[in-house]
């Protein structure tokens, strides 16, 4: 079984426990013993098979059981033992006796509180996993134990004013709940005043890094091995590389209304006006200028180049690399072209809202003099308020191809959520994954695209005689390029006769074993590649790309010698916010400003471990460096080696990553779901002795 549905039948054997325990005592408050005693019979089932359900989910690793380890397991099996021993025999006698006294026995508080005082500790489980998540500390479990002793006491004292040590159980319940509180909240409140983070002095707040070792005090004033430099003289060159040459770009962010491709008009934040923002292209080594100009975005606004490795000064994050630029304000931006390939930029002020509301666009590099032969579409996939949008088309981008004509598709995803895309009517191969050639990679066709949130996948293939289509999520059709003889209303329905794509879609897919592993059809051997059948297409399985291309060599493998190794484990719980407690998506308990910064120095190799132990996907995205996938769930990739800026972690997942340090700066490491970001879960990755004048605060 998966961690994630480990994770399911977990919640669901705990949650049937304690329904169980509380009915059995609301049966038995309600003077009908046989009820109570077989609800009793279930829970006592229920109760045990949680210690079974937590025992398996543990082989997923300790950050999947951590609470429920320490703290709900001994209190469901405790408060079970006792709840059996002192209400068993009693409700066991009340139901054989069947009379008005037996009824009247099961309503007794022996009976009735032992039962309901379990199900209150079955209960604790749940919420627990719910509103504190991972991990437990003893601050918040006191205050779970207060808050299930004081039930039990209040149950009591309702059923009858002679409760033993009534006074002493509840000052004591008191007390721990005061405790528990001082323990969770003083410590936070302290930390906040003692170390905003990366604040003006620079201090960060130290990390903790795994291994039972502290970080050495991060203080960067005092920081002997480290030069203390500010963020904001990390900044790009003003010459470009040898050969390269000046690109200059003026973008205005400001409010207008944009007619899409059907002439549907949404009401938009834009970069000059349109949506997405004019690209930005480059050639490899030059020199990328670009002046950022708010005309009316009172939220202020900033660009930052995602998956792009610029100088930190470059970065676009407010509060740490630069402020927010106000209304008539401007920045400028520059960086040279040193990666190829398909980047995207957007603002991170209030990125939650700027990037679903248009300010956002293309960055594409290619390489020095490469002549653009063919058909190259960038397409970014964004959703203007539920409707799936293209570029700024919400009709299918239509264009007609010569077959033999070169094409490529770079697919970016702009929303906060992952898109499935599917390409029908030809064999393709993916080529790229954020930016990035992969290795080897194999002939694909009826295969599922997962790309994460903020991710980018380059297709290649050569146009065939017949129609290929780009769908989004089963249903949007994105593209449609045709020849001229196989147009909307030309293409016969079923293949291509000898077209090219379908010849070659059986016979030149040798890989595809290990690529989407295509489960050919009988029926319709020829329409593997039909690019009609939207149907069809939705069942296609999805392709994993860790199985995907051939082996390379990389620079540091999972054996390597790691100078640093970072866990992030992510959940939902209350955490305290920018000054209040939200229910916020965490990082290790925490929600941003208060989860520790990343420390590194500069030339460590990092490795990095991201644990989803929530009920959300989460696409994580570290700034200015390309992480190297070392093992999703303990499996390295068998397939081409993955650089990847943003990677999906999805339910009960757990990434191992590893980074060079090697771009010096203060950067922003967070869930590409914005609006998760939005609710804790960032933190900064700070390199020593780098520092930031400005406030520190939201980071976007
Ligand atoms: Cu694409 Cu911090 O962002
Ligand atoms: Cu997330």
């Amino acid at each position: 079984m998966t961690t994630d549905r480990l994770m399911v039948l977990d919640l669901l054997v705990s949650v049937l426990a304690a329904a169980a325990w509380v009915g059995a005592g609301a049966a038995a408050a309600a003077r009908r013993p046989r009820t109570a005693a077989a609800l009793m019979a279930g829970a006592l089932v229920a109760s045990p098979a949680r210690a079974g359900s937590v025992l398996a989910l543990a082989g997923a690793g300790w950050w999947f059981v951590q609470e429920k380890v320490t703290i709900a397991l001994p209190l469901l099996l405790t408060a079970s033992v006792v709840a059996a021993v002192t209400a068993g025999p009693r409700l066991l006698a009340a139901s054989r006796a069947a009379s008005e006294a037996g009824r009247d026995a099961a309503r007794s508080p022996a009976v009735v509180v032992p039962l309901l005082g379990a199900g209150y500790a079955a209960a604790a489980g749940p919420v627990q996993t719910f509103l504190l998540g991972y991990p437990a500390e003893p601050g918040s479990a006191l205050i779970l134990l207060a808050v299930v002793a004081g039930a039990v006491l209040l149950t009591w004292r309702a059923m009858t004013p002679r409760v033993p040590l009534l006074r002493a159980a509840t000052a004591a319940t008191a007390v721990a709940a005061l405790a528990g509180g001082a323990l969770t909240f003083l410590p936070a409140a302290t930390a906040e005043a003692a170390t905003p983070v990366a604040a003006t002095a620079g201090a960060v707040a130290p990390a903790t890094a795994e291994g039972g070792h502290d970080m050495p005090g991060h203080d960067m004033s005092t920081q002997a091995s480290a030069p203390v430099r500010p963020v904001t003289d990390l900044r790009g060159p003003s010459a470009p590389a040898p050969g390269g040459t000046v690109r200059r770009f003026t973008l205005t962010a400001r409010t207008a209304t944009v007619t899409l491709s059907s002439g549907r008009k949404v009401a938009a934040w834009t970069f000059d006006g349109q949506v997405p923002g004019p690209p930005i292209t480059a050639e490899q080594g030059d020199l990328v200028e670009v002046r950022l100009r708010n005309a009316d975005i009172t939220e202020g606004v900033t660009l930052h180049w995602h998956g792009y490795d610029v100088p930190s000064g470059e970065d676009g994050v407010p509060g740490l690399t630069q402020e927010a630029v106000p209304p008539g304000g401007e920045f400028v931006y520059r960086f040279v072209a040193a990666q190829t390939g398909t980047y995207w930029y957007h603002t991170h002020e209030v990125s939650d809202i700027g990037v679903r509301m248009g300010l956002y666009g293309m960055l594409v590099v290619k390489p020095r003099g490469s002549a653009t032969t063919g058909v190259d579409l960038t397409l970014p996939v964004h959703t203007f308020a539920g409707t799936t949008v293209v570029g700024d088309h919400d009709q299918p981008v239509l264009q007609e191809v010569a077959p033999g004509t070169p094409v490529r598709l770079r697919l970016v995803d702009t929303d906060n959520t992952p898109h499935r895309f599917t390409l029908a009517g030809t064999v393709y191969r993916l080529v790229a994954v954020d930016g990035t050639d992969l290795s080897g990679p194999g002939p694909l066709s009826r295969a599922g695209l997962r790309l994460p949130a903020g991710g980018r996948y380059d297709l290649a293939f050569t146009m065939p005689s017949g129609p290929v289509v780009l769908r989004v999520d089963d249903r949007t059709e994105a593209v449609r390029l045709t020849t001229a003889a196989s147009g909307p209303g030309h293409g016969p329905r079923h293949g291509t006769g000898n077209g090219a794509g379908n010849g070659s879609a059986t016979d030149d897919a040798p890989g595809a074993e290990r690529t989407a592993g295509p489960t050919a059809r009988s029926d319709h051997p020829g329409d593997v590649t039909d690019a009609e059948d939207a149907a069809a297409a939705a069942g296609w399985p999805e392709l994993d790309l860790t199985r995907y291309g051939t082996p390379a060599s990389t620079p540091y493998t999972s054996r390597s010698r790691f100078d640093r190794r970072f866990t992030l484990v992510l959940d939902r719980g209350l955490a305290l916010g920018d000054g209040l407690p939200i229910y916020a998506h965490t990082i290790n308990g925490r929600a941003y400003p208060h989860v520790a910064t990343q420390v590194v120095a500069e030339g460590d190799l990092v490795r990095l471990t991201v644990v989803n132990r929530g009920r959300d996907t989460h696409p994580w995205h570290l700034h200015g460096h390309r992480v190297l996938v070392l093992a999703r769930d303990g499996r390295a990739p068998t397939g081409s080696p993955l650089w990847l800026d943003t990677f999906d972690v999805r339910p009960g997942e757990v990434w191992e990553v590893a980074f060079r340090a090697a771009n010096p700066g203060l950067w922003m490491n967070h869930c590409h779901n914005l609006s998760h970001a939005d609710l804790g879960m960032m933190l900064h990755l700070a390199y020593e002795g780098v520092t930031t004048p400005f406030h520190g605060g939201h980071g976007g």
